[in-house]
């Protein structure tokens, strides 16, 4: 069965009563699960002894103009997935719990999150950092999973834990993918029947730059060249960034080097905003 626990004094009370020795593991998500998050919920029974996940659509990372209220809530069918994978424990905090009125403190990291998501969406990653501190705080878990469909997100969360010494390993889960290539995400459910057999492109505008980049091409801007050319074969899509970056600090670079570069693309396809990626490995 897995424990629902809703207020930080039932998360607390059940994280002391874990036998000694045990690991916790910890998946924090928005809910609106899919296998791209069980692939995670996976990842952590397998690298920890005790699981626990949380589902909190966290109103401090979405914008003014962002789906906040439209944000899929499927709570029961989350609740049914989280058992079916075995997970221990859910916490399920509502707004008022995590942000007690008149909140005033928050976490910011202020380089890796500044480039690409960062700067279409100010005030996304404070957001992230804040809840994801606090979640922390609340479960102080071993180690915690995140999908590297996120990349960014990961690296910020990464540096956070670096710079703030926090003790939590921080684990990436792979991207799992639609058979055609479309990385899963809560979002895709958004799409129209046109917008969802155009998504594949992305995927497709990543592959190509790959390719060119196993073939020996080097340079950063012809890589994403051939990447948004890609894109641009559809006009549905609006580009908001096709960016090739060091994978831990998302600087820009010129030319990919031995030790590999993150490929990252966000796009809106209609109203609905898809990001992805791909890594190059070292070479
Ligand atoms: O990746 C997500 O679903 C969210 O950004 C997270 C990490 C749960 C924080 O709200």
């Amino acid at each position: 069965m897995t424990v629902i626990l809703r207020t930080i004094a039932e998360v607390r009370a059940w994280r002391r009563a874990l036998p000694a020795g045990q690991t916790l593991g910890f998946v924090p998500t928005m809910g609106a699960l899919h296998a791209g998050h069980i692939s995670l919920m996976e990842l952590a029974k397998r690298r920890a002894s005790v699981t626990i996940a949380s589902i909190f659509v966290n109103p401090l990372q979405f914008g003014p103009n962002e789906d906040l209220a439209k944000y899929p809530r499927p709570i029961e069918k989350d609740l049914a997935l989280l058992e079916a994978a075995g997970i221990d424990a859910v916490f399920l905090p509502g707004v008022a719990n995590l942000y007690p009125d008149g909140a005033s403190t928050f976490v910011v990291e202020e380089s890796v999150s500044a480039p690409m998501c960062g700067a279409v969406r100010p005030g996304h990653f404070r957001g992230v950092t804040t809840v994801v501190l606090k979640l922390f705080n609340i479960v102080q878990p071993d180690l915690a999973v995140f999908g590297q469909k996120d990349a960014q997100q990961c690296a910020v969360i990464e540096r956070m834990v670096r710079d703030l010494a926090v003790p939590v390993e921080i684990v990436r889960g792979a991207i799992v993918r639609e058979p055609d290539g479309l990385a899963l995400s809560s979002r895709n459910v958004y799409l129209s029947p046109e917008d969802r057999a155009a998504a594949p492109l992305i995927h497709a505008s990543l592959q190509a730059a790959k390719a060119a980049f196993e073939a020996g091409q080097r340079d950063a801007s012809a890589l994403a060249a051939i990447g948004r050319k890609v894109l641009g074969q559809d006009p549905r899509f609006t580009l908001q960034y096709w960016d090739v970056r060091d994978p831990q600090t998302l600087t820009s670079i010129d030319t990919v080097p031995t030790g590999g570069a993150l490929l990252a693309v966000a796009a809106y396809l209609g109203s609905t905003r898809l990001i992805d990626n791909i890594v190059l490995a070292p070479f």
